[in-house]
């Protein structure tokens, strides 16, 4: 796989809730891309769809009420979406994992953490279905200690909840990336957990990732964290994606208005989404606005953002692309303003 071939690929995704009431319209057309070796994050408001694209990727919705009217997500060059089970599993096993943002919800308490731990190492391939119980115990010791657990025998025989919260995300780590995975989702690793612990997870979770040159999704709340740890960002509002760049330029010259808006918020994004950047909230999935999903909001919205989703438009190169009107050829912004002056 050449360089510039992505190891995941989304196209036109999109992704309905059938629910009581009506339908859920929630990803509307994505695009998102990964290449080998490279940490992407992903940003967006509390409710946006991340977590949505995430579990899509892993072909785990529940459906119903989930589901993809249109579409690929391409791993690989091979389409999820038509995989067999069987092919799920592989690729769940050994092409990508996935850290939840919730360490509790992730272990089973009635098992040790040996017995859960084991079983995805065993799981993860046909050569590791045919190891030995010592060999598979001595995996399962290591991915404890890169994870920088100590004591990982008196660990192996505990139980979840005879661990506290950062050594419970932890083991979450360790056993997402014993199976060796080519990409690994981290989605909002460590956010259940004290500021501090967190702060250690995502250290430790970029130091793994580093040396093992691992694909990386990262799914934070925290800029911060996103501007440290990645290459690439995309932004995602409601459903959309509407910016995406080099993480660099995107700090430095952020050109959706809601990205504007998201650095402008930068220190309550944990909080109570974003309402102090940008006054309102998301729409309502069961009528989403006609046009750019963004214009209630927007403050520099035309006519035309009320009519036409926008397309996207290049920024500078081919690297930072932008999901919004004012960034159409100059003649065609002037006219768009002008239609504004005439309502
Ligand atoms: N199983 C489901 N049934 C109905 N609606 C769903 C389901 N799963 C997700 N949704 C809806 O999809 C929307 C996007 O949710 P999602 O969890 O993907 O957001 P998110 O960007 O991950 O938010 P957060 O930052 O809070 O984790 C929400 O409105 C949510 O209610
Ligand atoms: S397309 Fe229009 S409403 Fe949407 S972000 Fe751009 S200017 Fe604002
Ligand atoms: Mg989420």
């Amino acid at each position: 796989m050449s360089a510039q071939t992505p190891i995941l690929d989304i196209k036109n995704l999109s992704v309905h809730f059938r629910v009581y009431g009506g339908v859920l319209k929630v990803l509307d057309g994505i695009d998102f891309h990964v290449f080998p070796g490279e940490k992407v994050g992903l940003v967006g408001e509390t409710g946006c769809g991340k977590t949505t694209t995430m579990k899509a990727i892993l072909r785990v919705l529940p459906t119903p009420p989930a589901v993809i009217p249109n579409g690929e997500i391409l791993f690989k060059g091979q389409n999820v979406l038509k995989m067999s089970e069987r092919k799920l599993l592989d690729m769940r096993g050994q092409g990508i994992s996935m850290i939840f943002q919730d360490p509790t919800s992730a272990l089973n308490p009635v098992f040790t953490i040996g017995q859960q731990l084991e079983a995805v190492i065993r799981h993860a391939s046909p050569q590791n279905h045919r190891l030995s119980r010592s060999a598979i115990e001595q995996r399962a010791r290591l991915a404890l200690r890169e994870v920088a657990l100590a004591d990982p025998d008196r660990l192996l025989n505990s139980y979840p909840i005879q661990l506290s919260g950062g050594m419970r995300q932890r083991v979450c780590i360790g056993m997402a990336l014993s199976t060796d995975p080519e990409l690994l989702i981290a989605d909002e690793p460590g956010t259940a957990l004290d500021v501090t612990i967190q702060d250690q997870v995502l250290r430790l979770l970029q130091r793994l990732v580093d040396e093992k040159q691992k694909s990386v999704i990262l799914i934070t709340h925290t800029l911060g964290i996103v501007r440290q740890t990645t290459d690439r960002v995309y932004v995602m509002y409601a459903g959309n994606m509407v910016e995406v760049a080099p993480t660099k330029r995107l700090f430095a010259k952020p050109a959706h208005p809601y990205t504007q808006g998201l650095m402008a918020a930068v220190p309550r994004l944990s909080g109570g989404g974003i309402s102090e950047g940008i006054p309102g909230r998301i729409p309502s999935y069961m009528n989403p606005p006609v046009g750019c999903r963004f214009h209630t909001r927007c403050p520099y919205a035309m006519p035309v953002c009320e009519r036409l989703k926008p397309p996207v438009f290049t920024v500078d190169d081919e690297a930072h692309q932008v999901a919004c009107f004012l960034y159409d050829a100059p003649d065609k912004v002037q006219a768009y303003k002008q239609e504004q002056v005439a309502v």
